[in-house]
């Protein structure tokens, strides 16, 4: 069943104009399946592509053959044909490292040498709140500009916050642009001797009270490192601003995911609304993990109402049938409650549907066990193009 509105993957993949596309949404809900997902789909269907997943659960990270966390893409065995013009390449981002190439690429040999063993460094490349959507960003940025790939599938961070990446560049230039950074900074950039030594006295009683709360030697490493990235950090905000200006252009698509309940479809409205705030262009919504069943016709009342007349006659004697009655009725109770479950997600898709009415979506269905494999990745790519309807 197709209609108008619903999202056509293979239309998006199969268009040599699409360059990227982006899965966001919140934690859990299938971003980085439904990347790796389309990402096969695409090479298996002729593109030379690449996954850039994030966190992937390990299985399927095996299953790719990313067991080590190198930062560059692999290609991935037994995904599309070694006649095909098709490929298939996944990488894992590794945040860490894909901060130390920044460093190494754009500062001198002893000026990096004294950024990466800075303990300052050290705790902002690793955990630093927006660290890692800065550096999905460097990195789509950086293959993006190979030239290499017809198509980047990007996976994003499970952020709490959501699109935390689109911020990303802000925040870690007002990280930098900070209050106490830029006092810190005043001496480093004054030229004179006289200033120096004036500015140095004030500097030194700021220093002296953040001595008291940080400790002498952090706030050394503290300066230190601020002297040595504010020679690059102009670096920094431009690349950002520029992969920012790369996800706004024309060939670049961002899916929506989310699970078909009530907050998780409340999260996709706001990242719905985000993008079009930030004028990102959005491809449509993928509904995944949603219910179905095999008996449509019988609703949950009935269901119910037979249970329930089952229960009652096995309820008063015992026997073989009257075993197979509360068995049965069993059984029956499951079945309501799976098609109360696919109502309410029915309900909750219309109502996104009434408030986002040109959104185009794609529904998923929940498969039987988790999706861990190449076989259960392609399983997915059919279901987003539609072309799977068992
Ligand atoms: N349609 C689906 N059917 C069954 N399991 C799914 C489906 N989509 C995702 N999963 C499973 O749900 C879990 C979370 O998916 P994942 O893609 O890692 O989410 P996210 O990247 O959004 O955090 C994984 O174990 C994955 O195998
Ligand atoms: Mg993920």
């Amino acid at each position: 069943m197709t209609s108008e509105r619903d999202l056509s993957v293979d239309r998006l993949i199969d268009d040599p104009r699409t360059r990227i596309i982006v899965c966001c949404g919140s934690g859990g809900v299938g971003k980085t399946t439904t990347a790796a997902a389309i990402g096969l789909r695409a090479a298996e269907r002729g593109r030379r592509t690449v996954v850039l997943t994030i966190d992937p659960a390990r299985r399927l990270a095996q299953s790719m053959g990313l067991t080590e966390l190198d930062n560059t893409p692999r290609p991935v065995k037994g995904a599309a044909g070694p006649d095909g013009p098709g490929e298939l390449h996944a990488m894992m981002l590794d945040m860490k490292r894909t901060f130390d190439e920044v460093v190494i690429a754009h500062a001198d040999p002893e000026r990096a040498k004294a950024i990466l063993e800075n303990p300052f460094y050290q705790s902002l490349s690793a955990g630093f709140a927006g660290t890692q959507e800065y550096m999905a960003m460097e990195k789509l940025g950086q293959l993006r500009a190979t030239g290499t790939w017809d198509l980047i599938v990007v996976d994003t961070p499970p952020s709490r916050s959501a699109l935390d990446f689109l911020d990303a560049p802000s925040r870690l230039g007002s990280f930098l642009d900070g209050r106490i950074i830029r006092v810190l900074m005043a001496p480093a950039k004054v030229g004179g001797r006289g200033a120096m030594k004036f500015l140095n006295v004030g500097v030194g009683m700021v220093t002296g009270t953040l001595g008291k709360i940080f400790g002498s030697q952090l706030l050394t490493d503290l300066q230190t490192f601020v002297a040595a990235m504010d020679s690059m950090f102009g670096g920094f905000r431009e690349r950002a601003d520029r992969t920012y200006q790369l996800l706004k252009a024309e060939g670049t698509a961002f899916l929506v995911v989310a699970a078909p309940e009530r907050d998780a479809l409340r999260e996709a409205a706001y990242f719905v609304d985000r993008l079009a705030a930030d004028e990102m262009p959005l491809a449509g919504l993928v509904l995944n993990r949603v219910h179905g069943t095999g008996a449509p016709q019988l609703t949950a009342e009935r269901a119910h109402a037979a249970a329930q007349s089952l229960e009652e006659n096995g309820a008063d004697h015992e026997s073989e049938q009257a075993e197979a009655d509360v068995l049965a009725a069993g059984l029956l109770r499951l079945h309501a409650e799976r098609m109360e479950v696919m109502v309410r997600e029915r309900r909750t898709r219309d109502r996104f549907v009434s408030v986002y009415p040109d959104v185009p979506i794609v529904e998923v269905p929940a498969l039987a066990g988790d999706v861990h494999d190449l076989d259960g990745l392609r399983q997915i790519g059919r279901r987003l193009s539609g072309t799977d309807d068992d």
